[in-house]
């Protein structure tokens, strides 16, 4: 069943800039017990995807498209059945969510707030059971009910506000780099407890990071993203060790295998920087940086399309030498 689908979004932010095109027509589709993992350089509009599914992008954004949860438009609907699909529906870890936990309550005030608020039969010695629950699903001890949010490090609040983010049951996580501030073994426990329930409750996940070996491990599918745009997407494991788009390859080879030292294949990262989305290239975005850029490529936009010779179904990508069956990776 598809629980979350974007079709044909596009933002566009208006600022001192101009008009910055943050998001350009962008179709994905999460089932609901799988995990859609979003990968792409900085600035290529993960997040700004995210907020747009509970309609949090600031004023100055133009939304265009549709994003349907479980068949309903989390666009047009009316601000009062959106604040109930906020934490029901859907619930967002945000990047860096740590700094926005209030400053003057308790933690357990905080984490049973959701739950009071959603849950109108819900006593308040219930709710605080619960808080003191999804603290010990996190890691926390039950002491920590007690504390103010500056007692905690960041890495400890981060784990109250995805403890929060699960208070009520949602159909949908969206986790933002939810798990880049916390120590390693912490994410491990983390990232095991939010793909628990992905399997066991049947929740849709759609999980964004700038670390691949984290994304291939946690996530059924993959998107990478560039420019606002999907550039290439298929089963998460495929994408990224066996690239049908020049960018996704070149992310991968940035990434180092611990112990593999064949994997250091590009130590020194991709050249050149993401186009300025207030200045894009002609034809595909990746041109001025792409190793097997053809003629077209400076001409035309490529059309994100199925693969030919890909080993997993559903593999597609915006490349028209992948598109031709031609290898992508420069090694
Ligand atoms: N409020 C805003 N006003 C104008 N432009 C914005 C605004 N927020 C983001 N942008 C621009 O939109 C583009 C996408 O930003 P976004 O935050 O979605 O990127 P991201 O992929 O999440 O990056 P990162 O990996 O650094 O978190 C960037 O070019 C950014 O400068
Ligand atoms: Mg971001």
């Amino acid at each position: 069943m598809t629980l979350l689908e974007f079709k044909d979004l596009r933002v566009t932010y208006n600022g001192s800039r101009g008009r910055v095109p943050a998001v350009r027509g962008v179709d994905l589709a999460v089932e609901a017990g799988r995990t859609l993992g979003i990968a792409g350089e900085s600035g290529c509009g993960k997040s700004t995807l995210a907020m747009a599914v509970l309609r949090l992008l600031p004023k100055t954004a133009e939304v265009t498209g549709e994003i349907l949860l479980d068949g309903e438009d989390l666009l047009t609907m009316g601000w009062g059945r959106l604040r109930a699909v906020r934490w029901t529906g859907a619930s967002i870890v945000f990047q860096g969510a740590m700094h926005s936990l209030n400053a003057v309550h308790r933690i357990g005030r905080q984490v049973a707030e959701p739950i009071l608020v959603h849950e109108k039969a819900v006593t308040p010695g219930e709710a605080a059971k619960r808080a003191e629950a999804l603290l010990e699903r996190v890691g926390l001890p039950p002491s920590r009910m007690r504390s103010y949010p500056h007692e905690l490090s960041g890495g400890q609040r981060q784990r109250v506000m995805i403890a929060m983010a699960l208070a009520c049951d949602p159909d949908l996580i969206i986790a933002d780099e939810a798990t880049t501030a916390l120590d390693v073994m912490v994410q491990a426990q983390v990232l095991q407890l939010i793909s628990g329930l992905v399997t066991e409750r049947g929740v849709g996940l759609v999980m964004i990071s700038h670390d691949l070996s984290v994304l291939s491990s946690v996530c059924d599918e993959a998107a990478v993203m560039y420019a606002g745009k999907v550039v290439e997407q298929g089963p998460a494991r495929e994408v990224f060790a066996d690239a049908r788009h020049p960018y996704s390859a070149a992310l991968g080879a940035a990434f180092p295998v611990i112990g593999d030292p064949a994997s250091r294949r590009n130590p020194g990262g991709l050249p050149g920087d993401p186009p300025d989305p207030v200045r894009l290239p002609d034809g595909c975005s990746f041109r001025p940086r792409c190793a097997v850029a053809v003629e077209r490529c400076g001409e035309q936009v490529p059309a994100l399309l199925p693969v030919p010779g890909a080993a997993g179904p559903a593999r597609a990508s915006a490349c028209f030498v992948a598109q031709e069956g031609e290898p992508v990776a420069v090694r």
